[in-house]
């Protein structure tokens, strides 16, 4: 089976299983993010174990289910917990959830994740929103043969996380007065954090924060033509530049902490896009 076959079989499966219409908007929800699922209004709850050739997340903080419905009256599609090479998974794999997505019609993609800060003035708990990313995962799941009814064998990465996104993204945020700053991010492979000299030479090629997951889903999304936007906690300082040795729980801890403001800047961004989208801006 190709990743397109098995992508097809998912999409028909989450078709059977939600029988109304698919929203065009979805949201990727990173480690400890899972609570903005409990703001949606759930018209179809599906754990990916159900969808037959779906990856599973095997990491804790990470429910593992795709949810249908809205948020404030916005139509949403929404995966509670994503997938990371780290766990396992080719790149190819990670493929699979973003081509259902874009088999179910949807347009627009807003990628959520924890990340270590590069920068010492911004501190665990700020918000960044993603400029761009330098892909240092070694990975890509676009290698292979390429599918060019999917999207073109050499794309272009220039506005991969979509200026007018990320502008409307930074103008909610002012407007609910939460700070937010605009940065590059970069991925590793993990699964360990990073040594201090790696985090090092990630400041120096320009990167602000650094993780684990995102920059698959981003390639894979451009390629097949959605737009995406990018938000990431920061959810400790990383390595070298904070003093305490990392952990997961801290990530955990962190992502928890800030769920409420991030679920309040994505639920204002979703619905202010909608509005443009109603309003035909
Ligand atoms: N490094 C990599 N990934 C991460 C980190 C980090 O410091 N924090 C959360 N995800």
């Amino acid at each position: 089976m190709t990743v397109n076959d098995t992508a097809q079989a998912c999409a028909a499966y989450v078709r059977k299983a939600h029988a109304g219409p698919m929203p065009t908007t979805a949201i990727i929800l990173g480690s400890g993010l899972g609570a903005f699922a409990d703001s949606i209004d759930a018209a179809a709850t599906i754990p990916y174990s159900d969808i037959p050739g779906f990856p599973r997340s095997t990491v804790a903080g990470h429910a593992g289910r795709l949810i249908v419905g809205a948020v404030d009256g916005v139509p949403i599609l929404c995966m509670q917990g994503r997938m990371h090479l780290y766990e396992g998974y080719s790149a190819q794999t990670l493929a699979i959830p973003i081509r259902t997505l874009k088999l179910l019609g949807v347009e627009t993609l807003v990628l959520t994740n924890a990340a270590g800060g590069l920068l010492k003035d911004k501190p665990a708990g700020s918000l960044m929103v993603i400029e761009d990313h330098i892909n240092f995962s070694g990975a890509n799941p676009l290698i292979g043969e390429n599918d060019e009814s999917v999207g073109p064998r050499f794309f272009d990465m220039s506005n991969a996380y979509d200026r007018s996104l990320r502008q409307s993204m930074m103008a909610v945020a002012q407007q609910q007065n939460i700070d937010v700053f605009s940065g590059i991010y970069v991925q590793v492979a993990g699964p360990n954090f990073e040594t201090p000299a790696e985090v090092k030479m990630f400041a120096a090629m320009g990167a602000h924060a650094v993780g684990m997951s995102t920059v698959p889903e981003c390639l894979v999304a451009v390629h097949c033509g959605m737009r995406v936007v990018g938000v990431s906690l920061i959810s400790n300082l990383a390595a070298g530049i904070s003093t305490n040795p990392l952990s997961h729980e801290e990530v955990f801890e962190e992502a928890q902490k800030a769920e409420g403001r991030f679920t309040r800047l994505l639920v204002s961004f979703l619905k202010a896009k909608n509005e443009d989208v109603a309003a035909g801006r």
